[in-house]
């Protein structure tokens, strides 16, 4: 039975690859050291070890117990607008866990890695969609650090032969359509999640970040890709690495403005999204959309959640039933 360890996998994306991984069948073994991560979004029968990758210790003590498939590294500081104010806490976490995680791999002989990368480094795209030869030029620090990660595997492929597959996620939003795990990030700063508490009324009204973007309705375009989608890619991804390394950008190729999705959360819950206009964020490019034809090509891959109200019923569903989150 493959066996496989995922940092990171108690939290958002992580937790739906563990879903889909013991879906299966297969062994896995969640590192997290739930600081951002939930204790209730761990399956039952999987184990957890609870530790920080900052620990050299605790990540030699893991990837030395037993033999393993696949690293998986979801585990990360990933907000923008966060990296913007803390760059070199988010530089320094990011790149220093990353490759202490990279490093002890190739010692113990760990023959495949998959890492959690972002859109987020292409900065101000020069071209939309956005496919994998575009120009490379993380507009934050963010970005920056998985840039960072993406050129040290590259390294570690040429000199040690750990072989990996780069996952470029545009926008994760959705949640498991069986119900099992959801989107609950403390604090909140992602759209789809902020839109529903709005409309809920959990929340004050959603305020829409930049209303002068050189797009046809002046808020920022984004590419929401269901994040059992990005599941399905990454068992997509794992078969590809026998004897190279490859790179994909993952989206669903359409682009949707914050007003099309307050839209498509009022379509599906049925209600208003109380909301205000507000200035930009700062570190936010205009429009981010994938162009995912790689991936689809060398795989088959594609995302069975295409339409927006599809991605966005998902997540209402689970914060409806979760009116709490995880606690
Ligand atoms: N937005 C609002 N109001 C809010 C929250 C968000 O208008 O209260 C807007 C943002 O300005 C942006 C869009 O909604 O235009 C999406 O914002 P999110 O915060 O949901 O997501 P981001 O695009 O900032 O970032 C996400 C991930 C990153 C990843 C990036 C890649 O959080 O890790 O997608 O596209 F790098």
């Amino acid at each position: 039975m493959p066996r496989y360890l995922v940092t990171g996998g108690a939290g958002f994306v992580g937790s739906h690859i563990v879903a889909a991984l013991c879906d299966r069948g297969d062994e896995v073994v969640i590192f997290d050291n739930l600081s951002t991560g939930h204790r209730a979004a761990v399956p039952a029968g999987v184990r957890l070890i609870e530790a920080d990758l900052a620990s050299q210790q605790a990540v030699d003590d893991a990837l030395a117990d037993g033999k393993w498939d696949a690293v998986l590294h979801f585990a990360a500081l990933s907000l923008v607008g966060d990296s913007m104010r803390t760059p070199l806490y988010y530089l320094q976490a990011n790149i220093g866990n990353g490759l202490r995680l990279i490093d002890a791999c190739i010692r113990n002989g760990v023959p495949r890695f998959i890492l959690s990368s972002t859109a987020a480094l292409f900065g101000m795209p020069d071209r939309t969609p956005i496919d994998e030869l575009a120009r490379i030029d993380p507009g934050n620090p963010y970005g920056e650090s998985k840039l960072v990660l993406e050129r040290a595997l590259f390294w570690a492929d040429q000199i040690h032969g750990l072989r990996s597959a780069v996952l470029r996620y545009f926008n994760a939003a959705g949640s498991d359509p069986d119900g099992r795990l959801g989107e609950d990030h403390r604090p909140e700063t992602h759209l789809v999640p902020l839109a529903i508490d709005a409309a809920m009324g959990r929340r004050p009204p959603l305020q829409v970040f930049g209303t002068d973007y050189p797009t046809p309705d002046g808020t920022c375009i984004r590419d929401y890709v269901h994040v059992s989608d990005l599941a399905t890619a990454h068992l997509a991804a794992l078969d590809q690495l026998d004897d190279r390394s490859v790179t994909y950008n993952l989206g669903s190729a359409n682009g949707h403005s914050v007003l099309d999705v307050l839209r498509s959360v009022e379509r599906v819950g049925g209600r208003p999204v109380p909301h205000t206009m507000a200035p930009r964020r700062p570190g936010d490019p205009p429009v981010l959309v994938a162009a995912s034809g790689k991936i689809t090509a060398e795989t088959g891959w594609q995302p069975r959640f295409a339409a927006l109200d599809d991605i966005v019923a998902t997540a209402w569903r689970w914060r409806e039933a979760h009116p709490h989150g995880y606690c």
